[in-house]
């Protein structure tokens, strides 16, 4: 890889964070399961994210058989990546959601931050039952040898995007981050709120990254049954192919990353970013349902489809979908925020299994919990059989809707009631 990437200074330190730990060792060799379970949290994150981090050569990380020697009882990994450090934490999830945000705003990197969490995603393949031999969201697309992956050209630059917000929230793992990422660019473009969970485990070493070639090709001999092939390996159908196309609302194709598209066009020459590549819509920062209605009406040289975009409308099952996508933006939003947040979770491991939300305090699967003011104050009117049984009921009473009842009507009623009961038990005795 020709570009490379900066070692900040979170890295240096997990580095020599890394260092200190491997020279302890040499000094201690026979580290005792107790002293190992005195390792700090911190220490035994930093070691962790050091070894994880494509930022370092493996040659400078402590390797396994140095790391084992923290483990108590010959029980592998368990003091050095305890479970606590296996999944990212919600309360830095929400700061680099924030952090995310404000790199939007001045990068506007929507585009590639969503292709770098399809990519990581896409990789999955259901007929694989293990992780992470399996694929999917699982962090891998951070090692050099799957960002060389030809169909991966380019997303380099997202990971150096994203890669300081790595640093910063040292329990976030990648695969969150990337996923994180990718659902608030759409949501921040203007798309629809994503159903997203997280909690997802990385791999933790570049051996375990996909062999090449699992992604979609833009131009197979027959596009429709090369995206069928595909994603339904992927365990997705139709409809998921074409609203999950729908993202190509979004971006630029450059000839000198994929090899499709224009060098720049009327509508990308100025940027905002990096100028240059023809985009699918004019408005390619926006998120919305630009992309079926442009390829419909085929109205400008200057916009690009893609084999495998065109392979939407002349497929009669996809064409189902893409028409009705073209037509109809809120059930193109619906059925790509189901999409979105389907391919989000495939192939990962999460941690809680069930995953959690960023977006309400419950855990994902937990039932919602009973609150009655939410009954009792709905708005829903009242049917009139039910208005005119209360009415008569009412009035019943002497009451009426325009003379409502005293307000001592019903403690009237309770002192005659004791008194009746006073006299019947002077007359009984
Ligand atoms: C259906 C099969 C797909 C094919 C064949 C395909 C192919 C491509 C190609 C060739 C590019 C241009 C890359 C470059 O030159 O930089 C691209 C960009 C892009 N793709 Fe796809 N893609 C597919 C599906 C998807 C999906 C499912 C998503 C997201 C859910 C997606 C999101 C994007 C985005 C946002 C860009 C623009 C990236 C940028 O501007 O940097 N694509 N895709």
């Amino acid at each position: 890889m020709t570009d490379r990437l900066t070692i900040t200074t979170a890295a240096m330190a997990s580095l020599s964070a890394a260092a200190a730990t491997t020279a302890t060792t040499r000094l201690l060799p026979s580290v005792t399961a107790s002293a190992s379970a005195r390792l700090s949290y911190r220490s035994s994150l930093s070691l962790s994210s050091a070894r994880s981090s494509p930022l370092l050569s493996h040659r400078f990380l402590p390797q396994k058989s140095s790391l084992r020697r923290f483990s108590s009882g010959g029980a592998g990994y368990s003091t050095v990546s305890s479970p606590k450090c296996a999944a990212s934490s919600p309360e830095q999830l929400k700061s680099a959601r924030e952090d995310i945000k404000e790199l939007l705003k001045t990068t506007f990197c929507h585009p590639i931050l969503v292709r770098l969490g399809w990519h990581d995603a896409g990789t999955y393949n259901k007929n694989i039952e293990e992780w992470p031999q399996r694929g999917g969201a699982n962090g891998s697309l951070r090692f050099e040898i799957e960002l060389k992956h030809g169909a991966n050209a380019g997303l380099v630059n997202a990971l150096k995007l994203l890669q300081p917000i790595k640093d910063k929230y040292s329990t976030v793992t990648y695969a969150d981050l990337f996923q994180l990422a990718s659902a608030t660019a759409i949501e921040e473009a203007g798309g629809p709120k994503i159903p997203m969970k997280y909690g997802r485990v990385d791999v933790t070493g570049p051996e375990q990254c996909p062999e090449e070639g699992r992604l979609p090709d833009a131009g197979p001999p027959s596009p429709a049954a090369h995206l069928r092939e595909v994603f339904y390996r992927m365990g997705l159908n139709d409809k998921e192919i074409v609203a999950l196309s729908g993202a190509h609302t979004l971006g630029r194709s450059r000839p000198d990353r994929s090899g499709w598209g224009k060098p720049e066009t009327k509508y990308t020459k100025d940027g905002p970013g990096a100028p240059g590549g023809q985009s699918w819509t004019v408005q390619w920062l926006k998120f919305d349902n630009s992309y079926f209605k442009d390829i419909k009406e085929k109205r400008d040289e200057d916009l690009l489809v893609l084999p495998t975009d065109a392979a939407l409308f002349e497929d009669p099952s996809f064409k189902e979908y893409a028409e009705k996508y073209a037509e109809d933006k809120d059930a193109f939003f619906k059925d790509y925020a189901e999409a979105h947040a389907k391919l989000s979770n495939l192939g990962a491991k999460f941690d809680p299994p069930e995953g959690f939300s960023l977006d309400d305090s419950l855990p994902q699967g937990q039932p919602e919990k009973f609150v009655a003011a939410k009954y009792s104050t709905g708005k829903k009117e009242l049917s009139e059989s039910m208005k005119q049984k209360i009415r008569a009921e009412y009035e019943g009473f002497g009451g009426s809707p325009d003379k409502p009842l005293q307000s001592n009507y019903f403690l009237n009623i309770m002192i005659v009631i004791a008194v009746l009961a006073y006299v019947t038990s002077l007359v009984m005795n």
